[in-house]
């Protein structure tokens, strides 16, 4: 399907022109310029974590590390605290791990090339693109769920098929366009505007847009199952990195059982922190079953923080 160039500069257009009137003000990474440090840390930490949860985590997170450097030399027992609450503890050691590379392979300065900033922990397209983008003002869409969500609706109708993206950035950039401007309006737009439950009736864009245009189909996620507290279990599997797994017997490998008043994230962390004073992670695939009229919840959990007693399984002694 070829998309004119006439329209994808139309489109960036009525873009740019939204965000000049609805942008999103006073974000902490938008007040550049800022270090490559300064964008990466806040792209790692916004990563499936909404925009209003990071602010506060990443003001701390720059007050407490404000260098690469002063992050290369911490440690996780260190570290944790200015990261807890975000979740997706991998992506806290990957923070660690690149910090040290940057350091001593890169004299403290983030690359600016996608080869090297994608050879990096945790670092993909998305994230390569945008630190280049809003730290170096380089020509890359950074390209993720929500501007594919955007720019799919616009010029496809739908998800079917796929956007061109390097063409679309040979033709921006060959109009000078400022990136940071286009990925911020992109992200803001799809955040505001272009909604899962969008307001087209209310959209700038409305008149070429497809879906608009079209028969707005929506993917609807199933309605979730009400069940009382008092009808949860759940089956924990604690482990480290899926390669030891520990057991709550000391003979036999057997997964921790709990019913309630531990049946959710919170309560299971608050168990273990206050009966065997351990910081665990809960991370998907927390799967969850109806078994004779009860919601059982198989869990995986993994010690970020702590000494323990445990028994230790390998995996296939399971
Ligand atoms: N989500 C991911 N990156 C973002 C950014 N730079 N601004 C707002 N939301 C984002």
């Amino acid at each position: 399907m070829l998309i004119s160039e006439k329209s994808i500069l139309l489109f960036i257009e009525s873009l740019l022109a939204w965000y000049k009137k609805n942008k999103r003000p006073d974000l902490p990474w938008r007040k550049y310029p800022l270090s490559g440090y300064e964008i990466w840390v806040s792209e790692i930490f916004l990563q499936q974590t909404q925009v209003s949860r990071v602010i506060p985590f990443y003001t701390r997170f720059l007050q407490k590390y404000p260098t690469v450097e002063s992050l290369s030399v911490s440690n996780w027992e260190e570290f944790f605290p200015y990261y807890e609450g975000l979740g997706y503890y991998q992506r806290g050691r990957n923070m660690l791990k690149t910090a040290k590379i940057v350091c001593e392979t890169y004299d403290g300065i983030f690359p600016d090339n996608k080869k090297e900033l994608e050879s990096l922990p945790g670092i993909g397209p998305y994230t390569a693109s945008a630190i280049l983008s809003f730290a170096y003002n380089q020509s890359f869409l950074s390209v993720d769920a929500n501007l594919k969500k955007v720019y799919k609706r616009f010029f496809l109708g739908s998800s079917v098929f796929e956007i061109p993206w390097d063409r679309f950035e040979k033709i921006l950039e060959k109009q000078k366009y400022h990136f940071a401007d286009i990925n911020n309006a992109s992200m803001d737009f799809a955040a505001l505007q272009c909604t899962k439950s969008p307001n087209c009736d209310d959209c700038p864009m409305v008149k070429k847009c497809l879906f608009a245009q079209g028969d707005r189909v929506i993917e609807k996620k199933q309605k979730k199952q009400i069940v009382p507290k008092e009808k949860k279990k759940v089956v924990l599997f604690l482990h480290e990195n899926h390669k030891k797994y520990f057991s709550s017997h000391a003979d036999v490998y057997t997964p921790f059982y709990f019913s309630f008043p531990i049946y959710n994230r919170e309560s299971i962390k608050k168990y273990f922190e206050e009966t065997y004073h351990l910081k665990l992670s809960i991370r998907p695939p927390y799967k969850k079953v109806i078994e004779d009229d009860y919601e059982v919840s198989y869990v995986n959990a993994q010690i970020q923080v702590g000494e323990h007693q445990f028994a230790e399984f390998l995996p296939e002694a399971l």
